[in-house]
């Protein structure tokens, strides 16, 4: 079992939370708060113990000067000033005397957010490459690490295990309540059904395979469907495919062909626009000018009926492009069935989160998990580094 922030005395100690800050942020405004808020109640707790909490992380990633600009930090300090009550103050550098100032000048009760800890990849990838002097000297600057960046958790990088490596450590009230709800996903009663949605089926192979065993069925939407669908023999006109997975999708459909559900209908169009024209077909009709772009209501009408019969419920990836406003109907209705089961309902990454939260579903499900990356590397059954670093209890 590892350490928690409970496991240890906070009072006047400087501790350092890594948070995953990571959140959408167009023109400087943030699009999908989400993991800004989950962050919060660690960061409360440490303030109401009395510590001086100094804040990392990353945010997209940084191979150019321009990609600084885009990915500084400052703008998540003022949500967070707001969501917590009390201005966080931003240091706008990675390293050196004024967030070594900063730092030394804080009061019990104060937060420090350090900027965009990638800004530290542009010369020798010091971040994202575990450079251990950056992980000591980020030490340095405290007394205790706490990680509380789940969706982080499957990277091994300066800002989570560089640090850990060289201060006590526990994990935060995220990372506790995500390992103690996917853990639903270990050993899941039955029936235990999976929606899986997104593009590509490449990105997810190591997750179909583990999933595959322990579901009972796994219905498929999405732009990964088609590959499953070209596999099958469907002609799938101009829809997505994923020519590299053709032959993984052909020998799941194969030795699993009583557990993979396919779309029976979609919503089709001839341009990846909200605009065109668009109508619904079987998916044996596709005109070869015609692509895919959501699930249609026969198919909507097929996954309900057996997310009817679920107890589980895990669902990676929308089935539809659900930033259309014409093709977000098959995610919402899914999303009105799973969130109205009386199954445990776990979604899983960026996407069906974010969609569940601007559609006000997020909070009728049992588990939103703050991680993509990251949830998808536990269900395959991976060690994530950020969390087995973290000292356990004696
Ligand atoms: C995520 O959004 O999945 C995490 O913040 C990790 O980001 P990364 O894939 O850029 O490492």
């Amino acid at each position: 079992m590892k350490k928690t922030i409970r496991d240890f005395d906070l009072l006047d100690k400087k501790v350092l939370i890594r948070c995953d800050f990571n959140v959408p942020i167009k023109e400087g405004n943030i699009v999908d708060d989400n993991r800004i808020v989950e962050s919060v109640p660690t960061i409360k707790y440490a303030m109401d113990k009395g510590a001086k909490v100094i804040l990392f992380s990353h945010l997209g990633r940084v191979k150019t000067e321009e990609d600084k600009i885009k990915n500084d930090l400052s703008p998540v300090a003022i949500r967070l000033s707001e969501l917590l009550g009390k201005k966080v103050k931003f240091i706008p550098v990675t390293r050196g005397k004024a967030l070594e100032d900063a730092v030394n000048e804080m009061s019990q009760g104060d937060v420090v957010l350090v900027q965009n800890t990638r800004y530290e990849d542009l010369e020798g990838k010091c971040e994202s490459g575990n450079d251990s002097e950056l992980g000591k000297y980020w030490a340095s600057l405290g007394d205790i690490y706490i990680n509380d960046a789940f969706g982080t958790a499957h990277r091994a990088h300066a800002s989570n295990v560089g640090i850990a490596n060289n201060l006590p450590s526990g994990v935060g009230f995220l990372i506790e309540k995500e390992l103690q709800q996917l853990s639903i996903l270990d050993n899941p009663e039955h029936p235990f059904v999976v929606i899986l949605g997104g593009s590509k089926v490449s990105d997810k192979i190591e997750v179909i395979k583990n999933l595959v065993k322990k579901a009972d069925k796994i219905l498929i939407g999405g732009g990964m469907s088609y590959t499953f669908q070209k596999a099958k023999g469907l002609n799938i006109g101009t829809s997505i495919v994923d020519e590299e997975s053709l032959d993984f999708t052909k020998e799941m459909l194969t030795k699993y062909s009583d557990k993979i559900v396919l779309p029976v209908d979609v919503k089709v169009t001839t341009e990846f626009s909200n605009d065109s024209p668009s109508h619904i077909a079987k998916v044996e009709e596709i005109a070869s000018n015609e692509m895919g772009l959501d699930i249609g209501p026969a198919t909507v009408d097929l996954f309900s009926s057996i997310l009817d019969t679920a107890k589980v419920i895990f669902w990676n990836g929308p089935v539809g492009v659900y930033e259309f406003s014409n093709y977000i109907e098959g995610t919402k209705r899914l999303l009105e069935k799973v969130s109205s089961s009386s199954a445990k309902t776990i979604l899983g990454g960026g996407d069906v989160v974010a969609a569940s939260s601007n559609l006000g579903y997020k909070d009728k499900v049992t588990h939103a998990s703050t991680g993509g990356g990251a949830t998808l590397e536990y269900i395959e059954g991976k060690e994530l580094p950020g969390i087995a670093v973290i000292d356990d209890v004696e």
